[in-house]
């Protein structure tokens, strides 16, 4: 049996690919806020180096896999654009970075990132905001985000899923994860019902943005359902795969991407 490493392990769909994988026999080691194997904030550089220091300590240095979950949403508030750049930007790429020698001692190891649809489907992400916080910028990112008045979390966080999105892609096929048998994929999730969309949905604003929407196939996802590809994505049917973004978002990504291809 395998060992691998799960954030945002308590709630949606971290906690459902946990339920998964523990299910099969393997040893999991959860990160999170709460009810986790391992208890810290990775909005914080000390938080990420403790989870990153808790994972090669109860896995012995060497990991199956790892599915970075951890995030949070746009909702409204003011310091909201910069959690979500910490959380879900580094939260992501600074703790795979640090698990990636662990998971090259495998030899045949899987990484699941989860970005999101938002970016394909949101009308102009701004690149500065996407840039500063790919280049681990944040408070630069939190200054241009501002610009957006009230809508800047929204933009902070298609630019933070974007930014994820692309470390993963180019990180894939380097040596250092494609060479060393990582396979490093992301999953971009439309909307799940999951506790991050009904805060986000508690917003009247956001709610009504949302019944416009086009949203093909109707309804929102089940985590569970999420949970399954992931699973696929930690398989050995991901053999063939690096860098890869698997899209399951009810179709509203082809609805307004379907001549990009
Ligand atoms: P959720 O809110 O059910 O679970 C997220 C988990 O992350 C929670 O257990 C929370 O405690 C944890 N977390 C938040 N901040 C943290 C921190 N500073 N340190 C450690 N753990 C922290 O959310 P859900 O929906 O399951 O989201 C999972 C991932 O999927 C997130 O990255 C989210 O951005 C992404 N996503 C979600 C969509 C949705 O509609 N639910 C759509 C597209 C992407």
């Amino acid at each position: 049996m395998g060992s691998y490493a799960v954030t945002g392990s308590a709630s949606g769909m971290g906690a459902a690919v946990t339920e998964r994988l523990s299910a099969a026999g393997h040893l999991v080691i959860g990160v999170d806020l709460h009810d986790a194997e391992i208890i810290a904030d990775l909005s914080t550089g000390e938080g990420r180096s403790a989870a990153a220091a808790g994972i090669l300590e109860r896995s012995g240095g060497g990991l199956d896999g790892a599915v970075v979950a951890a995030g949070i949403g746009p909702v409204p508030g003011p310091d909201r654009a910069r959690r979500i750049a910490q959380i879900n930007y580094l939260g992501s790429v600074e703790l795979l970075t640090a698990l990636r020698p662990a998971l090259a001692a495998s030899g045949d190891a899987r990484a699941v990132v989860f970005g999101s649809n938002s970016p394909t489907v949101m009308p102009h992400v701004p690149r500065m905001v996407f840039r500063a916080i790919r280049a681990g910028k944040i408070e630069q990112a939190v200054r241009r985000a501002r610009i957006f008045g009230r809508a800047a979390p929204n933009f902070a966080y298609a630019a933070s899923k974007l930014a994820v999105t692309d470390w993963a892609r180019r990180a894939a096929v380097t040596r250092a994860w494609a060479g060393a048998g990582i396979r490093l994929n992301v999953i971009a999730p439309g909307p799940v019902k999951t506790p991050l969309l009904d805060a986000e949905l508690a917003d009247p604003v956001a709610a009504r943005a949302f019944q416009s929407f086009p949203n093909p196939i109707g309804g929102v996802g089940d985590p569970g359902h999420l949970a399954d590809w992931v699973m696929m994505m930690l398989s050995p049917a991901a053999a063939f795969m690096s860098g890869s973004v698997v899209v399951v978002d009810g179709g509203t990504e082809a609805w307004f991407r379907a001549g990009e291809w």
